[in-house]
């Protein structure tokens, strides 16, 4: 009996080690939330590590530190036993409408959470205090459920909080606001984003609430219950961007220093009581879109100062109590798109003007007491007089005169040169004209800057930028398909999305989670005429759908232990407790121990360790750790070379690694050299090394971590970076500067070879950095020019004659940097549409007129043209660089200066250094976002891992 007892004890001793050397307690806690859910992935085995591929579960050392389970069907409970995975960083459980039950307090014990996500599950009851002890909590969405109660005053204590999402729940109670030692949602001077649409919040909006330290750029407090005044703190609130205020009940004057809030691009003031004269907003320069209707303000005309806002886009005024006539120049604002005026007392004759808008679509002046129309024998738009004496004289057959039939624009993304085949059922055919079984759901956007629902192309820049969003994120997309854009009651324009499945005609678990976590935490960035946006998504057949009912634990050891014995477990867990320690010093002793150098393999001739200035070598080890073992979530871009991670140092310093592929990999000796060059270049202009790794077979470099992504994102709107004719101007000059010190100041000289837009990233303070040496090539020999084998490059950018020389020269990245400066002012690509933007600038201009008469190719969002104080110069030193021969163009040390010359001109300092400052903010413009999951950073585009040497 005792022999039996023994080889028991054995027996559970030796599993029961076994488990916590390689497990924890984690896994414990992981199932227990598992039973409580109907619908988990298949291969959530109870008798496998969920560590080791489990659907949207990552662990980093053993440990759970990302759950993200997004429409994945689940039904049931979030039990307490989520409070005790305490590493965890990332929990997104959005659009399992089956998860039901309230949010446990046990949430607040995830010390470490970065992103707590819940779009659209069913969860209800109140929200839980201890949400405020989630300390670094950066990203918080809890829309769309049914949470009660108010909001916990406590949540102002996440003082790194960046997104606060409530919107669409029940809450009700008033705005807490910090007073003595109660905290308040006033103290969150990091966050961005406010949104609390669509409760049932109440009381005054507290003038505490707002202070000059706030960074806000969204507020979004729309259809609340929301009384009293609009407190004037609101103006002094400068980063603001987009103010809906509208469906409260607000009553009272419009502060007037909401004039001072100059970066609104968004605003709705509608369907409140607002009393008083019409708020003044010629501060507004670059408003698109202004809701002010159905409020009781003082009668009075038409503001004359409405046609000095010449960024509007739409003007709402419907029931505001205005009179008089309507003037004409309104109308000759230059994007205007869509005018409400309605029931108001507007009289006398209405001219739109002959040079009115040509993107004006409607005009609607029903109900008021306009007599007679000037071109009511010419006129195309859609215009609405029905209710006026106009349409009420005998016998009026006009067209304004009958209520537009449908308004409702019926666009779907049309087939991409295909013809749409008739899909089984379940299908649905693709752009591509596949059939096979999309992943459906709606965009809500709450607050466009335009209204115009009918452009395609808008529709079109969405997919695009789509597109590229989840190809960066490596999702299996085929294509994407928008259809059915409608305005809403809330005033959110809603999108239907459908995203097809590339290879299977079906997404697996960690497609659809993949998809649903890059819409429910916004690493997904719409163009920013889109502004915010929140996605629902629908539930997705599987293919191996067969639901899993929580099954009991298989855990035999501790079952068995249980039986034999509480005091035996105590020892047992004593025991593994010790070996597990023993076994994380080992593995920190030899992290130590093991030198980088002598991870050089002196084997492959590589010749010893590099001469390096300032760069460090890590091993595979450490970049696995700070990139959460290369997780997708932190990978940033891809190319042939291999791909991008982004991560972060135990300093806290964000760095970008370029992690080349199996293949791709060069020499030792190659890789070396490389990085002595590299490690050579230092200046603020220039993308810095930190360092690499050369160990275990692979070849990273490890770069600082940019993180305003590439010029090329701002110009395409994909950053939602706004650049103005200044920022562009720095940008230029620092860029120049760049290569200038490439050119002129790195031993030995440097050519780049690849200079484009999307080699020039910006960083929190907009300072150009050039990127990508990936070409790079040293030069040197004394004639510094080189003949080379292969010429390399990108189309559109490349030097003619270099191409057909093969002679390399400065001169070929001069070539490409004047076909930068062409795209800085176009904002189009080198060749678009077969037109190749150097001819297009040269054909177009006109040296006599004004602007050069360029008005027709320059980028619509650089500015007013009376704005673009040098303009014409930066086109002539762009043009000296496209010149056909090398001789014929400027240095880059001439264009330095010429750019500086430009900037006086434009009354710049060209000394102050960034680019940001010009637009009196920091941060990077609209619908910037959190920086925790921003994807389209840092886009390194090379194709190449690292400079390859021709050889001598
Ligand atoms: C703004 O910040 C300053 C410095 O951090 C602080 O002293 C001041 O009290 C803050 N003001 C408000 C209104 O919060
Ligand atoms: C507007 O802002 C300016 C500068 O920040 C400030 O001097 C002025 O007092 C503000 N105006 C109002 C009405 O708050
Ligand atoms: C509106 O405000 C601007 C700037 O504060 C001021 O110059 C202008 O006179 C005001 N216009 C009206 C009509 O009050
Ligand atoms: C103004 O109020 C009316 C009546 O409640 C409503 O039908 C209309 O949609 C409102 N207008 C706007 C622009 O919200
Ligand atoms: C239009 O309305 C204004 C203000 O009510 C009034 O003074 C004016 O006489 C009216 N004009 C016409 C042509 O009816």
């Amino acid at each position: 009996m005792g022999a039996t007892i023994a080889q028991l004890l054995l027996i559970i001793f030796i599993r029961f080690s076994l488990a916590a050397a390689q497990t924890n307690n984690d896994f414990t806690y992981l199932r227990a939330l598992k039973d409580a859910w109907e619908n988990t992935p298949p291969n959530w085995d109870d008798n496998s590590d969920p560590c080791s591929g489990w659907d949207g579960i990552r662990c980093t050392n053993g440990r759970v530190t990302s759950i993200t389970l997004a429409s994945m069907g689940l039904t049931g409970t979030l039990t307490g036993d989520i409070g005790q995975l305490s590493e965890l960083q990332i929990l997104d459980l959005s659009y399992n409408k089956g998860l039901t039950g309230p949010l446990v307090p046990a949430i607040g014990n995830l010390k470490k959470l970065t992103n707590l996500i819940l779009v659209n599950c069913g969860f209800s009851g109140p929200l839980p205090d201890t949400l405020g002890n989630l300390e670094n909590l950066i990203y918080m969405s809890l829309n769309s459920n049914g949470f009660t109660g108010s909001i916990p005053p406590s949540i102002g204590n996440i003082e790194n909080l960046y997104w606060l999402d409530l919107a669409d729940n029940r809450l009700s109670g008033s705005i807490p606001v910090s007073s003595g030692t109660t905290p308040g949602l006033d103290m969150l001077i990091h966050a961005k984003h406010f949104h609390f649409g669509r409760n049932m919040l109440r009381g005054n909006i507290p003038a505490r609430l707002f202070s000059s330290n706030m960074t806000l750029i969204h507020l979004l407090f729309e259809n609340n219950q929301l009384t009293g005044s609009i407190p004037p703190t609101l103006g002094l609130v400068q980063s603001l961007e987009v103010i809906r205020l509208d469906r409260n009940q607000l009553t009272g004057d419009v502060p007037s220093n909401i004039n001072n809030l100059t970066g609104v691009f968004e605003m709705f003031l509608s369907n409140n009581q607002l009393t008083g004269v019409v708020p003044n907003l010629t501060g507004l320069n670059v408003l698109n879109y202004l809701d002010l209707s159905n409020n009781t303000f003082d009668e009075s005309s038409v503001p004359s100062w409405f046609s000095t806002l010449q960024a509007l886009t739409t003007l709402k005024m419907s029931n505001t109590n205005l009179d008089g006539v309507l003037p004409t120049a309104l109308f000759s604002i230059p994007q205007l798109q869509n005018v409400d005026l309605s029931g108001n007392r507007l009289n006398g004759t209405l001219n739109i003007g002959s040079a009115h808008s040509n993107q004006l679509q409607q005009v609607d002046l029903r109900n008021n007491q306009i007599g007679d129309f000037t071109q009511r024998s010419q006129y195309n738009i859609e215009l609405i007089l029905v209710g006026n004496p106009i349409c009420m004289e005998s016998g009026v057959t006009d067209k304004f005169c009958s209520l537009p039939t449908n308004t409702s624009s019926s666009y779907a993304t049309p087939p991409n040169n295909c013809m749409p085949t008739a899909c089984s059922s379940g299908q649905v055919s693709s752009p591509n004209c596949r059939c096979s079984f999309p992943y459906t759901g709606s965009l809500f956007f709450r607050a466009p800057s335009f209204s115009d629902l009918g452009n395609s192309s808008v529709y079109e820049s969405l997919r695009n930028s789509m597109i590229r969003s989840f190809g960066i994120s490596q999702l299996p997309v085929d294509s994407v398909s928008l259809s059915n854009p409608t305005k809403n009651l809330d005033d959110y324009l809603v999108i239907n999305l459908q995203v097809f499945p590339s290879g299977d005609d079906r997404f697996n678990r960690t497609g659809i989670l993949g998809l649903g976590f890059s819409l429910s935490n916004q690493t997904f960035k719409p163009p920013s005429a889109f502004g915010t946006y929140f996605f629902i998504g629908e539930n997705y057949e599987f293919l191996q759908g067969a639901s899993r009912t929580g099954k009991k634990s298989s855990n035999t050891g501790i079952v068995v232990g249980a039986a034999v014995g509480g005091c035996v477990l105590v020892v047992l867990l004593v025991v593994a407790g010790m070996y597990a320690f023993r076994q994380k010093g080992r593995a920190e002793r030899a992290t130590h121990e093991s030198s980088p150098f002598a991870l050089w393999d002196p084997t492959t001739g590589s010749g010893g360790v590099p001469q390096l200035k300032g760069a460090k070598a890590f091993s595979f080890e450490e970049l696995s750790k700070c990139t959460n073992n290369f997780s997708e979530i932190n990978n940033i871009g891809t190319g042939g070379y291999g791909m991008v991670y982004r991560g972060s140092l135990p300093n806290g310093q964000l760095i970008a690694i370029k992690r080349a592929k199996q293949g791709s990999t060069q020499g030792g000796l190659e890789f070396k050299t490389e990085i002595e060059l590299l490690s050579r270049v230092h200046h603020k202009n220039l993308v810095s090394l930190v360092g690499f790794c050369f160990d275990q077979g692979e070849q990273m470099l490890v770069y600082e971590y940019i993180v305003n992504g590439t010029v090329k994102d701002s110009l395409s709107g994909r950053s939602g970076i706004r650049l103005d004719w200044t920022r562009r101007l720095r940008i230029a000059l620092g860029a120049a500067k760049g290569l200038q010190y490439l050119h002129d100041l790195a031993d030995p000289p440097i050519i780049h070879r690849d200079v484009k837009t999307n080699n020039i990233l910006l960083d929190e303070r907009l300072v150009a950095k050039v990127a990508d040496f990936g070409l790079s090539k040293s030069l040197g020999d004394a004639n510094r020019t080189h003949v080379t084998t292969q010429v390399k490059g990108t189309m559109g950018y490349m030097d003619p004659e270099y191409y057909m020389t093969q002679q390399l020269t400065e001169k070929s990245d001069v070539y490409s940097f004047g076909v930068v400066l062409l795209e800085l002012i176009t904002a189009r690509n080198p060749i678009e549409k077969g037109k190749y933007i150097v001819r297009e600038v040269r054909q177009s201009m006109n040296r006599n007129k004004e602007l050069y008469d360029l008005h027709e190719v320059l980028d619509p969002t650089i500015g007013l043209s009376s704005q673009l104080k040098g303009l014409e110069r930066f086109v002539d030193v762009a043009l000296r660089c496209v010149e056909e021969t090398g001789s014929q163009r400027p240095t880059m040390a001439d264009v330095v200066k010429e750019i500086e010359g430009i900037m006086e001109i434009a009354g710049l300092n060209p000394n102050a250094e960034s680019a940001a400052n010009s637009a009196g903010y920091d941060e990077g413009s609209r619908g910037s976002e959190h920086p925790y999951t921003n994807d389209s950073l840092f886009a390194y585009s090379g194709d190449h891992f690292a400079t390859k040497l021709d050889p001598k």
